[in-house]
């Protein structure tokens, strides 16, 4: 078989890794960390049109990112507008890296992958599973466990829980 992947190869690599992020939780952190490991440049990218109402605003969610990724020197975080696959083309990334938690989380990144596959043939999706020990946790529970007072500690960075117990002292006094 030919290898068409040549001079390419010099080329730094670089990843988009597209989300809600709504907050990070510590499984989008270890996929994160997994992630840059792996690829010279890991840009995480908060999608700003979201259908979804989101509890933190855009510049939230960046601020708690930065924050969190802090540490990592080859990790941007960023937001974008619109397809992925267009933003993945300005940004030059020849890979956007997602994570499955479980066997339902299939379906819905398969159809992803293959329509932004069809939209854009040149940039193609890494899966990477999530640690089993966050292979529960999503930043839908973690919301919903720690409006219903449930203990979220371990499952988000300490500043995301800060954020949650101000965000629940305005709603209380508004
Ligand atoms: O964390 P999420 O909410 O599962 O992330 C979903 C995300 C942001 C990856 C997806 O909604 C997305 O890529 N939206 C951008 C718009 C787009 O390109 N839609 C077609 C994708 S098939």
């Amino acid at each position: 078989m030919v290898n068409h992947y040549n001079a390419a190869a010099h080329d730094p690599v670089v990843a988009i890794y597209p989300g809600s992020f709504d907050p990070i939780t510590n499984g989008h952190l270890d996929l994160i960390s997994r992630g840059a490991k792996l690829v010279d440049r890991l840009i995480v990218a908060v999608l700003r049109n979201s259908s979804k109402a989101p509890l933190f605003t855009v510049a939230e969610r960046l601020e708690m990112l930065r924050g969190a990724t802090g540490g990592f020197c080859n990790v941007e975080v960023d937001s974008f507008d619109g397809l992925l696959v267009d933003y993945a083309a300005r940004r030059n990334a020849r890979a956007i890296l997602r994570g499955i938690r479980a066997i339902s989380d299939y379906e819905h990144e398969l159809q992803m992958t293959l329509m932004n596959r069809r939209l854009r043939p040149e940039t193609d999706t890494i899966f990477l599973i999530a640690g089993e020990a966050f292979s529960f946790v999503s930043s839908h529970l973690v919301k919903e466990v720690f409006a219903l007072g449930g203990d979220i500690s371990g499952l988000v960075p300490k500043a995301v829980e800060e954020r949650l117990k101000e965000k629940q002292l305005l709603k209380e006094k508004g």
